[in-house]
């Protein structure tokens, strides 16, 4: 079994994650001498709070800006603008040098678990790197009891990730992730990429272990169904912007804002969800 984090005291709840007016914007190359590089705004002024032990969603199609904005959180991403401050210190503009403490607390899951794992690897080297990287102890006995706490045997750590299905290489990401003991976790369509089948095991997975370990989930998906299956909090985006947020029983029963209240019409049941309609497809259905 995995211990869960530092215990909290629900007398000071302060923000995990606290956001303010964050902008991003790209530049595409010159496609002419004569015309300025457009310009993609990415983010166009997000703000928003997450407190610890928070299960928060962020939901909006394809293309509006969820996973920018996860990156700049993430220190993975530089804002053109504006503030992200985790756990109470401004990662912003801070130099690589100095975001140890985010590089451990923090951890990822992606939505396409071949990509993010290496080929070459054994499964048992994969789950260790992080803790190696920062300096700690990688024991055979921790790496046993990750890989038990995504529901799969020790003797997975010999093999490599081309061995598993793709649920099963999604739970050694969510292992590897786990491995450095975060406090925040953030997952990103964790399981769009994964088959039909295991959609909804590995989406329970996510949930107990949040649950077990207390953790701050940061959990983005394009579907609010799936979101509303995991988060206690959401936050709607669309073109780059924050158009709506609450608990996620409200805005799904009383949606406030027109593009929202087209997402939840829109919705599907939690079994259509998961069998793989996107966004885009279900809005074509819905009332304007
Ligand atoms: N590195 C980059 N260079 C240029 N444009 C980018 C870059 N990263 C993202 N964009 C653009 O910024 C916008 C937001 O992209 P982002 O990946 O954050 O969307 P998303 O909501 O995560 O979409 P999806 O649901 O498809 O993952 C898009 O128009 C995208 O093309
Ligand atoms: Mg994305």
């Amino acid at each position: 079994m995995l211990e869960p984090s530092a215990a909290r005291s629900t007398a000071e709840v302060r923000p995990a994650i606290r956001v303010t007016d964050l902008v991003r914007n790209y530049t595409r190359p010159r496609t002419s001498l004569l015309r300025p590089a457009p310009v993609i705004h990415a983010l166009r002024g997000v703000s928003l709070e997450v407190q610890e032990g928070e299960r928060f969603g962020i939901v909006g199609e394809s293309g509006c800006g969820k996973s920018t904005l996860l990156r700049i959180i993430a220190a993975l991403d530089r804002a053109t603008s504006g503030q992200a401050v985790v756990e109470g210190t401004d990662i912003t503009r801070l130099p690589e040098r100095r975001l140890k403490f985010l590089r451990e607390n923090l951890q990822l899951v992606f939505q396409d678990p071949m990509s993010s794992l290496d080929p070459r690897m054994r499964v048992r080297d994969i789950i260790a790197e992080p803790l190696v990287v920062q300096g700690h102890p990688a024991s055979g006995d921790r790496v046993r009891s990750l890989l038990e706490s995504v529901g799969l045997s020790a003797d997975a750590g010999d093999r490599y990730p081309h061995q598993f299905s793709g649920g099963q290489r999604q739970r050694i990401s969510i292992a590897r992730a786990l491995a450095p003991r975060p406090r925040i976790l953030i997952a990103d369509e964790p399981v769009s990429a994964l088959d039909v089948s295991v959609r909804a095991q590995v989406l329970n997975l996510i949930s107990d272990l949040v649950d077990e370990l207390n953790l701050t989930l940061i959990f983005v998906s394009h579907d609010l169904s799936v979101i509303k299956h995991v988060c206690d909090r959401v936050a709607v985006m669309n073109a780059g912007e924050i158009v709506e947020t609450g608990p996620t029983g409200t805005v799904y029963a009383t949606p406030t804002h027109p593009y929202t209240r087209r997402l939840v019409s829109s919705i599907p049941t939690l079994p259509r969800a998961l069998a793989g309609a996107t966004t885009s497809d279900l809005l074509k259905g819905a009332p304007t």
